[in-house]
């Protein structure tokens, strides 16, 4: 496995890392929670030191599960989560980024993946609501604590980005990226490599399409997350992102992270993995070093 610094922090992550949205059991069609438990195992025997979960995956089954598999190894894994998103009875979820719904988020965040810190703790979606100023501050006197090491952002924008900087030291930003996906990166990558932070690529598959076996989800009425996304809505785009993918090299999850891998900035790819075989070939793509293009893999 490959390692590198998240931005100017100590933390060194692996350069492929383990996302656990699906670990949730809701949303990612017929799940599996035994292969999604091989899976993290097989993250653990291959060297991937980075996990990502958030409170609002399966709404807590994601860390609960995540904390069970990890507890033994905690002090050699960084756990990455999240908060700024809530929800209700009815399962309806709602941004929330007062002071009361973060000290809310981090109690039971600690609780669920058991463990008395979070290394790195991340605004989910920003929120114009609630005072950035504020939020960060609170999120501040958690690291002084000591429950949280670091802190970071999602979704931000390169202007809220520098914003958020100016208010409390954020090490890093997860935003989408993949080979069909590049706008948000084309805006906050550069900002990333001038200011030292780190930059976590999320759904390099673009949610599966990339490996090219994801038609299920795209079928009309089938309840699946992966429907909000612009690629799976639009049948006319659905169909060209899986020619695309069919065009590329086998096995096609290689070129797509490689394409990542070598961009410069980029400093951990997070694929979401739910089988012991989605690590094995994922992984793989950390052999097809320097590839200039994705079909030299
Ligand atoms: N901060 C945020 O707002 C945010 C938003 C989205 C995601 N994320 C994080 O980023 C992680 C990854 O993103 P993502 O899950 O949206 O998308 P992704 O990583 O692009 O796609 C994940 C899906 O691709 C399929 N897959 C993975 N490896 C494969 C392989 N080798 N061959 C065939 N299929 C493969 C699996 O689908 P099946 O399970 O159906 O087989 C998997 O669930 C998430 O789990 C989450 O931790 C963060």
């Amino acid at each position: 496995m490959q390692y590198r610094q998240l931005g100017a922090s100590n933390l060194a992550v692996s350069r492929i890392g383990c996302g656990t949205w699906a670990l949730g059991g809701r949303g990612w069609g017929a799940h599996n929670e035994r292969q999604a438990r091989a899976a993290l195992e097989a993250c653990l025997e291959h060297g991937i030191n980075f996990f990502d979960t958030a409170p609002v995956y399966g709404f807590g089954r994601s860390e609960q599960v995540l904390g069970e598999v990890l507890r033994p190894v905690r002090s050699r894994v960084i756990i990455a989560t999240k908060c700024g998103l809530a929800w209700n009875d009815s399962g309806r979820v709602h941004h929330d980024l007062s002071r009361e719904g973060l000290r809310r988020d981090l109690d039971a965040s600690l609780r669920r993946l058991q463990t008395d810190y979070i290394d790195l703790y991340q605004i989910h979606w920003p929120d114009r609501r609630n005072p950035l100023e504020e939020t960060l501050d609170e999120l501040a006197g958690f690291q002084r604590s000591g429950a949280v090491r670091r802190i970071g952002v999602c979704n931000f924008s390169a202007q809220q980005l520098r914003e958020a900087r100016g208010l409390a030291p954020v090490v890093s930003i997860q935003q989408p990226y993949n080979l069909l996906q590049q706008d948000e990166a084309r805006e906050v990558l550069p900002l990333c490599r001038e200011h030292t932070l780190g930059f976590i690529a999320y759904s390099p598959l673009a949610q599966g399409v990339l490996a090219g076996e994801m038609a299920a989800a795209a079928r009309p009425g089938v309840r699946d997350v992966r429907r909000r996304n612009p690629l799976y809505r639009d049948r006319e785009r659905y169909e060209q992102a899986v020619r695309y993918a069919a065009g590329l090299p086998r096995p096609a999850a290689h070129a797509a992270l490689r394409f990542l891998l070598d961009q410069p900035g980029v400093t951990c790819v997070l694929v979401g993995m739910t089988k012991r075989a989605h690590v094995e070939t994922n992984i793989a793509a950390l052999d097809c070093r320097g590839a200039r293009d994705p079909a030299d893999c």
